[in-house]
């Protein structure tokens, strides 16, 4: 019985290639760090979804198309006020919202692409309208003129972004646009394979994602960060916590047995925008949060290669453009739909259902007792 499923390949694909030993992180043919400080997310995604770049009039009706359909249909605002007055947790508030997409789909009449494009479309609209309604602020509604990446910030915050935040986001999302077969991309594959719906395969996802072992580890690693407070503090706090035997977020990786690639690309645009801040006080706390961190993950863990994950560097950058960390993880999910859809397609073109086995290891041969005798 392999429970985690370690080792096993089960698909083929041309969107993502990731290499454990190297901490290499290939996409659509690009190393992540070639990529994604350069390219817009449309581009990538069009990139992944079509095995090439756009040119410039491909783009443009990318481009288009995704801002044609930004708006989410009246009933999933009704339905996230009052998750927003249940304070339900963001990513569960996105998980509800996706799952309505198939309501009143102004994509009822496209094609498969059509409808794909609608889904990544609406991500931002459902996150930012629900993160507003939590502050008790009124939704803000898309602007059809703005990047994907500006959109979203404009209708989080209310002001058009600046150049800098628009590409420090974009960044953060062409990193984690797609990483072979995570656990998220594996249940939208699980889903899709039964040939079952889009809305249906990244509602299942948004769930996979939204656990603290994939998704849900920045807000955590954060926290410990801010909690370590001075890199003097750091020794004590973390021994403390491995002694405890609690993990270490933002640490570890099924596959990367060295530096996740991620984070160096992470790590590297939180650099120049704290650069630019010209305070790099909590770059150089949380650089000497890793150092330890490592270190003592040696020392605690001798021979298990625990190295810096994505997640690490995702909530220093984050936090730095502004987002609280409950917008940490439902962020993740903007970037990562756009690798779920791919996959998606590939499957689709599999055609065949993803049914393993299990072995079973219960009773046998067991009488029946009567209510009465038992
Ligand atoms: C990502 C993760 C789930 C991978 O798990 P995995 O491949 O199943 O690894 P395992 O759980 O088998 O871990 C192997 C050993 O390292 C330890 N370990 C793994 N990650 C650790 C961490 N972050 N802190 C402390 N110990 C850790 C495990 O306790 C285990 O120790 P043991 O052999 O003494 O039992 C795991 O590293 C983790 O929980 N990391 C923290 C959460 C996180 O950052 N998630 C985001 C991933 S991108």
């Amino acid at each position: 019985v392999s429970a985690g499923l370690e080792g096993v390949i089960a698909a083929e694909t041309i969107t993502s290639e990731v290499d454990g030993e190297k901490g290499e992180l290939i996409i659509a043919g690009f190393p992540v760090e070639k990529l994604a400080g350069l390219a817009t997310f449309e581009e990538v995604t069009y990139l992944l979804w079509n095995d090439r770049l756009p040119n410039a009039a491909q783009l443009t009706a990318f481009q288009d198309s995704l801002a044609r359909y930004r708006e989410i249909p009246r009933i999933i605002y009704d339905v996230l006020k009052e998750a927003a007055t249940q304070n339900v947790p963001p990513m569960d508030a996105l998980r509800m919202g996706a799952s309505m997409l198939s309501l009143d789909s102004p994509a009822e009449d496209l094609d498969p692409r059509g409808q794909a494009i609608s889904v990544v479309a609406r991500f931002p609209t459902i996150v930012a309208a629900y993160w507003r309604m939590m502050q008790r602020f009124d939704p803000i509604a898309p602007r059809a003129d703005l990047s994907h990446a500006a959109n979203y910030l404009y209708m989080l915050f209310g002001e058009e972004p600046n150049e800098d935040t628009v590409r420090g986001l974009e960044t953060y999302l062409n990193t984690v646009v797609d990483h072979g077969i995570n656990a998220s991309t594996f249940a939208a594959r699980v889903i899709i394979a039964t040939q079952s719906d889009f809305v249906s395969a990244i509602t299942g996802a948004i769930g996979a994602l939204k656990g603290p072992l994939h998704g849900g580890a920045p807000g955590p690693a954060l926290d410990m960060v801010f909690e370590i407070a001075h890199p003097a503090n750091a020794e004590t706090y973390l021994r403390g916590k491995l002694e405890r035997g609690e993990r270490l977020m933002g640490f570890g990786h099924r596959i990367y047995k060295v530096r996740d690639p991620r984070a160096e690309v992470l790590c590297e645009a939180a650099k120049k925008m704290f650069d630019k801040t010209g305070d790099r006080s909590l770059y150089e706390l949380a650089t000497e949060v890793e150092k330890t961190a490592l270190r003592l993950l040696a020392e605690y863990k001798p021979g298990r290669r625990l190295s810096t994950n994505v997640e690490f560097y995702t909530a220093l950058l984050l936090h730095g453009l502004g987002f609280p960390g409950g917008l940490f993880t439902p962020t993740f999910a903007i970037g990562r739909v756009s690798g779920w859809l791919a996959h998606c397609f590939e499957q689709q073109l599999v055609g065949r259902i993803i049914r393993p086995q299990s072995l079973y290891i219960g009773e046998r041969n067991r009488e029946w007792v009567l209510l009465d005798d038992r």
